[in-house]
C-alpha cells in the first residue's frame, strides 16, 4: 500500500476482536517506533508493552472511561510510550523539550506500521499520567505521554464523506 493510501486508511479504532497480535507484528511495531528520528539523536522514548491481562488492567485504570473488558476499549496490546524526561533535547530559546514530540513520533510511526499490517489503532492521551506511573511501575523520571491501543478491528473506517467532513479543510490548514 502506498503511504498516501496508508494515511487514507488509518482511522481511530475503539473496538476490538479478541484475536491477539502475532509477536511478528508486535516486532515489527516496535521496530517501527525504535527506527523514529529524534532530536538532537537523544532518544528519551521508551515503550512498555501491556499485553498481559495485568498489564493492560493498569494501563486500563488510568482512564475508566475507555475500560473494556480489562483492556483500553478492549485492546489486546497497549504500547505505552514514556520518555526519560532528562535524555531530550531542550531548545535553549525557550527550554521547550523535545520528549512529548519525539514520543509523539514514536508513536505516529509504531501506529502507521500497525496500519499497514492491517491492524486497528487508536493513540490515547485522556488518562491520567499519575495513576499509569504508579499502576505501571514506571522508573522515577520516566514520564508516560501516549499510549497506542492495537489490535484486530471490530468495527470499520467511517466512510469518505463522514471522515471529510471530519477533516481541517486545506484553506484553513494553510496560514
Ligand atoms: C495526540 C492524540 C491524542 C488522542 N487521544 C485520544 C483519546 O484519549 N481518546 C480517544 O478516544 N481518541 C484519542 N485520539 C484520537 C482522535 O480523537 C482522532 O484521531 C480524531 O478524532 C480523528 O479521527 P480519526 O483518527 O479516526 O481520523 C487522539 C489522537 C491524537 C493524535
Amino acid at each position: 500500500m502506498s503511504f498516501a493510501d496508508l494515511t487514507r486508511e488509518r482511522y481511530s479504532c475503539r473496538h476490538f476482536t479478541e484475536e491477539s497480535v502475532e509477536p511478528a507484528q508486535l516486532a515489527a511495531i516496535l521496530e517501527a517506533g525504535r527506527i523514529a528520528p529524534s532530536a538532537c539523536n537523544k532518544h528519551p522514548a521508551r515503550v512498555m508493552v501491556c499485553d498481559t491481562p495485568e498489564k493492560r488492567e493498569a494501563a486500563a485504570a488510568a482512564q475508566p472511561r475507555f475500560e473494556r473488558d480489562g483492556s483500553v476499549f478492549g485492546a489486546p496490546l497497549v504500547l505505552v510510550v514514556c520518555a526519560v524526561e532528562g535524555d531530550a533535547w531542550v531548545r535553549r530559546a525557550d527550554e521547550l523539550s523535545s520528549a512529548a514530540i519525539d514520543t509523539a513520533i514514536v508513536c505516529d510511526q509504531m501506529m502507521m506500521q500497525a496500519t499497514e499490517l492491517g491492524l486497528g489503532t487508536c493513540w490515547v492521551c485522556a488518562f491520567d499520567p499519575a495513576v499509569a506511573r504508579e499502576r505501571l511501575g514506571l522508573p522515577e523520571g520516566v514520564y508516560p505521554y501516549h499510549m497506542l491501543v492495537v489490535g484486530h478491528a471490530a468495527d470499520k473506517i467511517d466512510d469518505a464523506e463522514k471522515r471529510a467532513a471530519r477533516t481541517i479543510p486545506l484553506g484553513d490548514f494553510l496560514l
